[in-house]
């Protein structure tokens, strides 16, 4: 019997952080155990830490089969996944892994706002398809000195805008309240934000309070020109309102890095053609994925030398 504290992962990390965790702490794979409730029927007192990722959170029926969780270790930034109000019922910590995910976030929906403008995976396929000897590829929408609207003005966001400012575009911003230290225009309306917008990207927090806010009003407010671009949770859109305006050309275009029911998404997204879509990696380099894991590690290790939490959100 090893006497290291006993970690359930729920999803795997990256190949180097599994060796890390699994050097550091007696961790169990519960992706590969057959046998969920056996197991944790077994093994769920003894357990200590839960390690978790943004897109798979855990929900108030697992912390509950851990009668001893004192931390719960996320390997991303949005925690809408985690039952909170169930962990701190208990006290159970929580941290997420903030700041270092930013820029990789933005430049990824900067990347789709440039992949829907200006059609790069249709671009890609007219060339390996051959089918540019044949016929030409039609033309495309501009992005830079467009009016940009950002749906959600936290780290992300802000991030957005100053790479979109090197696009020359004008920007305004939806949050719950106004930044008057920013210089971006402030929008206490999203739907307004969205009439006023050629392209709305969102950069919202998940969870109960954002469920479903790209509504039917706001894709029809952003109009038949207008392109959506989406980095946050599948859950903030109406899901069925966005893939209705996109088949009948309710909006122009969409960029999507999340989706309902990851990753077994709706299959109408794929016959889309004014779409450009990633498997929710906004944050999924090399350099950012690295750092995640490290942080991941360094609040478990912190938690458990009685160290403080270096990013806790419960
Ligand atoms: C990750 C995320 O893709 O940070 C988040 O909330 O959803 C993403 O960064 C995910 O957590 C890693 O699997």
């Amino acid at each position: 019997m090893s006497d290291r504290v006993e970690v359930l992962m729920v999803g795997p990390y990256p190949d180097r952080d599994m060796q890390a965790m699994e050097e550091a702490w007696h961790v169990h794979r519960f992706w590969d155990v057959a046998d969920k409730p056996g197991f944790l029927a077994t093994h769920g007192p003894a357990i200590r830490a839960l390690a978790t990722r943004g897109d798979l959170g855990a929900d108030a029926a697992l912390i509950g089969a851990l009668p001893n969780l004192e931390v719960i270790v996320c390997f991303g930034v949005g925690t809408d996944g985690i039952d909170l109000a169930a962990a701190r019922a208990r006290g159970i910590r929580v941290t997420n892994t903030p700041d270092v995910l930013t820029g990789d976030v933005a430049d990824l929906a900067i990347a789709l706002v440039l992949g829907v403008m200006r059609a790069l995976p249709q671009g890609d396929q007219h060339v390996r398809s051959g089918a540019w000897a044949k016929v030409p590829m039609p033309l495309v929408r501009r992005f830079y000195g467009k009016k940009l609207g950002i749906a959600g003005f936290g780290r992300i966001g802000q991030a957005v805008a100053r790479r979109a400012a090197g696009f020359d575009t004008e920007i305004g911003y939806f949050s719950r309240s106004a930044k008057p230290e920013r210089p971006e225009r402030y929008f206490s309306s999203l739907v307004e934000l969205a009439r006023w917008s050629d392209i709305l990207v969102v950069t919202l927090a998940g969870g109960g309070g954002t469920l479903n806010l790209i509504d039917r009003e706001v894709l029809a407010a952003l109009g038949p020109q207008g392109f959506f671009v989406n980095v946050a949770r599948g859950s903030v859109v109406d899901e069925a309102a966005l893939l209705e305006a996109l088949e009948t050309g309710g909006i122009a275009g969409a960029g999507l890095d999340v989706f309902r029911n990851e990753p077994a998404i709706d299959p109408r997204f794929a016959r889309l053609g004014n779409v450009a879509l990633q498997p929710h990696h906004a944050s999924g380099t090399v350099e950012t994925r690295a750092a995640m894991g490290q942080l991941v590690r360094d609040n478990l290790a912190a938690y458990f030398s009685g160290r403080p939490l270096l990013t806790p959100v419960a």
